[in-house]
């Protein structure tokens, strides 16, 4: 499905009401919800791990797109993966052998992906394109919410839809996105539109309405 899809991250959210923003946010529209792990080594922030994301399954109907920023990762993918994550999101930079990851998140049953920093160049996934149902584009240094979308990334997101083809292989994009920056990337040939600051930003779960029309605006 390469319709454009919204999926809000919850680094955005109110990280004491995570199941009703879920649901909050999933009643006005959302497509996937992302999940954003990070351990304070990968990335210079720390999140949460797979109890939050196994307390959060009942709480969430679409897609658990769940994406570490944890080193190492393999260690881990069996729990993210009993946890209920739908896809598995790991970085080429986490460690020498994603090969090997990939093909473990695809043992445990869940769907893999590829994440890319924005330094990171697109060498590597000509020899990873069996292996992964979705590629994710770094728009932003990964560790935070609201920081500015890096422009050169649009190129980038250009040659992965090109090298993917025809194949059943989402392309996401993670950060900064805004409606100034979604059309761009949307152009340039992504699918899935990680949103964290720009869906949650103006409403509450006592108040959801206005993350529909940020949702709307992307
Ligand atoms: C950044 C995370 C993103 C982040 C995006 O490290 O991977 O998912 O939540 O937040 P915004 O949309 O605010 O840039
Ligand atoms: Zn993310």
């Amino acid at each position: 499905d390469r319709s454009l899809k919204i999926a809000p991250s919850i680094l955005a959210a109110d990280f004491a009401a995570f199941g009703a923003e879920c649901r909050a946010v999933e009643d006005q529209g959302a497509d996937w919800i992302h999940v954003d792990v990070m351990d304070g080594h990968f990335v210079p922030n720390l999140t949460f791990g797979p109890a939050m994301c196994a307390a959060l399954r009942p709480h969430i109907r679409t897609v658990m797109d769940v994406h570490l920023m944890i080193a190492p990762v393999d260690p881990y993918i069996e729990a993210f993966a009993k946890a209920g994550a739908d896809i598995i999101t790991a970085h080429v930079e986490a460690g020498p052998h994603i090969h090997r990851t990939l093909q473990a998140i695809r043992g445990a049953g869940a769907k893999a992906g590829l994440a890319l920093n924005p330094g990171t160049g697109i060498e590597a996934v000509p020899h990873l394109l069996d292996m992964v149902d979705l590629i994710c584009v770094m728009t932003v240094n990964p560790g935070f919410g609201g920081q500015s979308f890096i422009a050169s990334q649009v190129a980038k997101v250009r040659a992965l839809r090109e090298m993917i083809g025809d194949r059943p292989i989402h392309l996401q994009i993670d950060g900064g996105v805004t409606p100034e920056t979604a059309p761009l990337v949307a152009e340039a040939g992504a699918d899935v539109l990680v949103a964290g600051s720009a869906v949650f930003r103006g409403g509450s779960v006592s108040d959801p309405a206005p993350y529909g029309a940020n949702m709307r605006a992307i």
